[in-house]
This record gives structure tokens, C-alpha cells and sequence, in this order.
């Protein structure tokens, strides 16, 4: 069998470890496929920063500054894009679509914001686009609520979708650890977004709760319907008053189906609540993510596991990577968006 063409868009945390894990994992992964997965091109910014990735050295002639001229060769089979960000993110996106490609993307931001112009683009090229990584790093949820619970109803998803965020709360409960120093560590360990902005003011578990609330209620809810309030002002004394009273204060993000002036509606908020101790979200410690689904036939489901950080999120990706070559084997498409009905979007904050 031709071996499958894979280019990647953006080597940093996750990039790198996607691109470590297609080396050391090459005979596994070309069991798995059916077919080698050849990486044929990775495009990054600064490619002097990219000699060596822990022992494995990316191969000069692959990288390349041209992220434009990559997607557009017409001889791809997959493009994986961990740049994150609108743009250039969505152009690269979209013309990788049109020339063929399939499309594994971690990109909450540019998901959220502007899904549906992808998902068109990928119904129209008739190929896939996959993107299990962009909400809770490691941990399967997207499948489960588009594909598993496809046959139930969804009443209620809620959760812990921030590592960042959960680590610097974590740290100021656990060891009275100043937010500036725990924001710093979390930057290290790679959980952080690029602007750490976009986790503290609750950006990036906003447009996570987006994507969670569009496939649990296949709907269509982008990030500016979704009420938003960061951990900014949650200070030491808050956190100690929390810890005083038996609670843990955390970022939640919360997606569910409210009654609209029609009928259901769905509406979706991210802020920092006080739990109790005793409840199994008190446990989620460090850059650990929790989604707890409840649904009419089901009943209550937990996802448990780490939310952020290179290889976590690369495994994310890799799950995506495998499942896109062996539809593009086999010459078919995965889930695709014929699923969404039009439920309303209640108005911010309100539920
Ligand atoms: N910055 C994100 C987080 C990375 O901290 O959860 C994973 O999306």
C-alpha cells in the first residue's frame, strides 16, 4: 500500500510530540492504518528552534516556513494543525480541505469561533476533519458525545476544561502558592496557551465549552454565546475563605439545555465556582481536566484524565490521525455535520 502523506502545521508543545510519536510509533501506527503514515513537510516559524526534539532530530529538509505553499502541494493525505489561533490557522485550514487533504486540527479557538465555516469546507472536499484534541487534552469526549451518545439525549455537560487554570487554582489551595508563580510553572510544563490570557480570563475553556454544547446537543453554539468570567479576581483570601468552609473553589465550565421562548434552548457559561470538597470535581488537582455528561438514558458519565500539555494532547491527536488514514484507506468519510439540528442558543448567562 502507498505509504499516507501527513504535513504538519506548527511544532511547539504539541507539534513536537505528535512528530515524536509518529517516529517512535512508526511500525504500531502503520499496523494500525493499514499503511505507513510518511511525514512529509512540518511547517514552523523559527526552524533553528527545531533541531532536536529529545533525542530525535526533525529532519532538516522537512521543515519549512512556508506553511501556504505546504498545504497547497495537492499531495497530501493528512494535515495536522496544532498553530492554534484564527489566522493563519483558518487560510491553511481551508486550503488544505480544497486541495485534499484531511484535517486533524487541536484548534478550540478557531472551532469555536468559526466551525461552521470548516465543517463546510470539509462537506464540500468531501473529507474529513477531526478534532478530539481541541477540548480536555488526553481525554476522549468529543467521540463519545458525537458517535457513543448519538442515540441518547444530552441534558447536561459539566466541567473542569482548563489545565491552566485548574494548576494555579490547584497550587494557591494546596500550598498557598502565589498566582504569579503558578501561572509561571504552568507556562513550563507546556499547559499554558501562547497568551496565557486566554486561560486566565477563561477564553480557552469558553471556546471548549462551545464545542462541548455544539456536539452534545448537535447544535451550533460558538464562543460569543457563551457567558464568561476568568479566575483574575479569585485572590488568596478567597480561596482560603473556600478552604475554610469545606470547598475548593474552581473553574467550571457548564453547558445545558434551558427552556427558550420556543421550546429547549441551550446556553453554556465558564466561571469560577465554590464546590465542596466531597464533590468529585473537588479532586481534579493539578492540570487534570473533568467532564461529567448527563444524559436521559445513560445517566451520569465522568471523563477523567489529563487536559493539557505536549504528549497528552498529542495522543489526542494521534487517536484522529489514525482514524482519518484508515477512512481515507478505505475511501470513506467519519461523522460528518448532517447531524445538527437548529436548537436555539439562549442568550448569554442566561439559563
Ligand atoms: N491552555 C490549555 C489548558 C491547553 O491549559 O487547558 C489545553 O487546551
Amino acid at each position: 500500500t502507498r505509504p499516507l502523506r501527513l504535513a504538519l502545521l506548527g511544532c511547539g508543545s504539541v507539534g513536537s510530540q505528535v512528530v515524536r510519536l509518529l517516529h517512535e510509533q512508526a511500525d504500531d501506527l502503520t499496523a494500525r492504518v493499514g499503511a505507513p503514515i510518511e511525514l512529509v513537510g512540518v511547517a514552523v516559524r523559527r526552524p533553528e528552534l527545531h533541531r532536536d526534539l529529545g533525542g530525535y532530530q526533525v529532519p532538516a529538509e522537512l521543515l519549512t516556513t512556508d506553511a501556504a505553499a505546504l498545504v497547497a502541494r495537492g499531495d497530501l493525505d493528512l494535515v495536522v494543525e496544532v498553530i492554534g489561533g484564527i489566522e493563519p490557522a483558518r487560510a491553511l485550514i481551508l486550503s488544505a480541505l480544497e486541495n485534499g487533504a484531511s484535517v486533524v486540527t487541536a484548534n478550540k479557538a478557531l472551532l469555536a469561533e468559526d466551525g461552521s465555516t470548516l465543517f463546510a469546507a470539509a462537506e464540500k472536499a468531501g473529507r474529513d476533519l477531526y478534532f478530539e484534541a481541541s477540548v480536555a487534552g488526553a481525554i476522549p469526549i468529543l467521540r463519545p458525545l458525537r458517535e457513543s451518545l448519538a442515540g441518547d439525549r444530552v441534558r447536561r455537560v459539566m466541567g473542569i476544561v482548563n489545565g491552566t487554570t485548574n494548576f494555579i487554582l490547584d497550587k494557591m489551595d494546596s500550598s498557598g502558592t502565589g498566582f504569579a508563580e503558578a501561572l509561571e510553572e504552568a507556562q513550563e510544563l507546556g499547559y499554558a496557551e501562547a497568551d496565557p490570557t486566554a486561560d486566565v480570563e477563561g477564553y480557552d475553556a469558553a471556546a471548549k465549552a462551545a464545542i462541548l454544547a455544539s456536539l452534545a446537543f448537535h447544535t451550533r453554539v460558538t464562543a460569543s454565546d457563551v457567558y464568561r468570567e476568568g479566575i483574575a479576581e479569585v485572590s488568596a483570601s478567597d480561596v482560603a475563605s473556600a478552604r475554610e468552609m469545606g470547598a475548593v473553589v474552581k473553574l467550571l465550565a457548564i453547558c445545558e439545555l434551558g427552556e427558550g421562548r420556543d421550546g429547549p434552548a441551550v446556553a453554556a457559561r465558564v466561571h469560577p465556582a465554590m464546590i465542596p470538597r466531597t464533590h468529585p470535581l473537588a479532586s481534579v488537582r493539578e492540570a487534570y481536566n473533568a467532564v461529567f455528561v448527563e444524559s436521559e438514558a445513560a445517566g451520569q458519565l465522568m471523563f477523567y484524565g489529563p487536559g493539557a500539555g505536549g504528549a497528552p494532547t498529542a495522543s489526542a491527536v494521534l487517536g484522529d490521525v489514525v482514524t482519518v488514514a484508515r477512512n481515507r484507506l478505505a475511501d470513506v468519510r467519519g461523522a460528518g455535520e448532517s447531524a445538527y439540528a437548529a436548537l436555539d442558543v439562549l442568550p448569554m448567562g442566561q439559563t
